[in-house]
């Protein structure tokens, strides 16, 4: 007797970081592309560059257009492969757009205005000079998500309240409209989930950091990196130990010590027993400088060949829209707009 057994399918994962600066930077890659590319293998993942959000904030075309590419090759620098999942450019998808607007009309106003993210963009600049579309930010992002029927989202801690809308808002329209989205789950690895300024290290390192010395970009000289983490802000005191609330500081060069090295926090808190702050900032930076050298020459090499690179997006995109038209056709019929026929099938 033969049994066959069908194997599982294996669960999507979705996720994407924007094109909003000249580089990735060492939180995105620790936060989030490090753990896409350990998850690629054992799940079907979808990647993509979020063009369309980068232009919710004040951006110049030729700024962005060289930008996104620098994101793809950032990508497969770091070990994305694009044979093995589905890698494209948003605007290249315009099922994005398409589904956000739905969204967009079964989202409350009071439930957009609780959303952090907005509230601290605009904090300095006032809602008044933002625009709308910073504002319906989150819910072009639950599109993203929701129209490949994704089960996870691997993400920094800095993307949990977005996932609770896009969540809401699958069982919302589910609910009113018929089972059509998948509930996603954020993959939020908590030990990594968020790397600090190293200038200020209550906030989050990001790409637009009050201090670029607080910021380690993926794409600049090793040695500035180097002197970046050599100057970071330490506390007071001398003794090595993460310690989040009382040594912000070390605490988060320990935490990117451990992420590019694999010694765990405890490990490293041992080694480095009894020896002082400059000792672990000299090794760190070696860490560093050994990390990012690599990661820039590919990067750099893969944009030599800006064909190549588009060639793969597209053929990306391409992958990517079968799967997105699906889910929106599902959507536009049960939202009850009318099929549109191609007249050349009625001829
Ligand atoms: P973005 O471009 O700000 O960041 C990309 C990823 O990097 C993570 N991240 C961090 N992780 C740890 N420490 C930090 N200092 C740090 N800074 C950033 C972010 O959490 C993120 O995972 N809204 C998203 C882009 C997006 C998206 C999506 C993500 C658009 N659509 C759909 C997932 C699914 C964003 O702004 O990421």
């Amino acid at each position: 007797m033969t049994s066959s057994t069908t194997p599982a399918a294996k669960k999507r994962i979705l996720s994407g970081a924007k094109p909003t600066a000249d580089s990735l930077h060492l939180g995105n890659y620790i936060g989030a592309v490090r753990n896409w590319v350990d998850m690629q293998a054992e799940y079907d993942a979808v990647f993509f560059i979020p063009d369309l959000h980068a232009i919710t904030v004040d951006f110049d075309p030729t700024e962005l257009a060289k930008r996104t590419r620098i994101v793809a090759a950032q990508y497969i620098a770091a070990g994305i492969d694009p044979d093995k999942s589905i890698f494209f450019v948003q605007s290249h998808v315009p099922e994005h757009a398409q589904l956000a607007w739905a969204l967009n009309c079964i989202t409350g106003f009071g439930e957009a205005s609780r959303m952090t993210q907005f509230k601290d963009k605009t904090q300095k600049s006032g809602a008044d000079a933002a625009t709308l579309g910073l504002f319906a930010y989150p819910t072009l992002m639950a599109a993203d998500i929701l129209l490949y029927q994704t089960d996870l989202v691997p993400v920094g801690e800095d993307q949990r309240q977005h996932l609770e809308l896009t969540r809401n808002l699958a069982q919302r329209f589910n609910t009113r409209f018929g089972a059509t989205f998948t509930v996603p789950e954020a993959t939020i690895v908590k030990e990594r989930a968020k790397i600090y300024d190293l200038q200020n290290p209550s906030a989050k390192m990001s790409k637009t950091g009050e201090s670029p010395n607080g910021t380690i970009q993926l794409l600049e000289d090793p040695k500035i990196a180097a002197k970046r983490i050599k100057s970071a802000v330490t506390d007071a005191g001398t003794e090595i130990r993460f310690d989040p609330e009382e040594k912000p500081g070390v605490s988060n060069l320990l935490t990117i010590y451990s992420s590019l090295t694999g010694k765990s926090v405890v490990e490293l808190e041992s080694e480095y027993q009894g020896k002082m702050y400059g000792h672990l900032k000299v090794d760190l930076a070696d860490v560093v400088v050994d990390f990012v050298t690599p990661l820039r020459d590919r990067t750099h090499e893969l944009m030599a060949d800006p064909a190549e690179l588009d060639r793969l997006l597209a053929h990306g995109a391409e992958r990517a829209r079968e799967i997105a038209s699906v889910t929106l056709a599902q959507v536009y019929e049960r939202m009850g707009f009318l099929p549109s026929f191609s007249l050349a099938g009625v001829r």
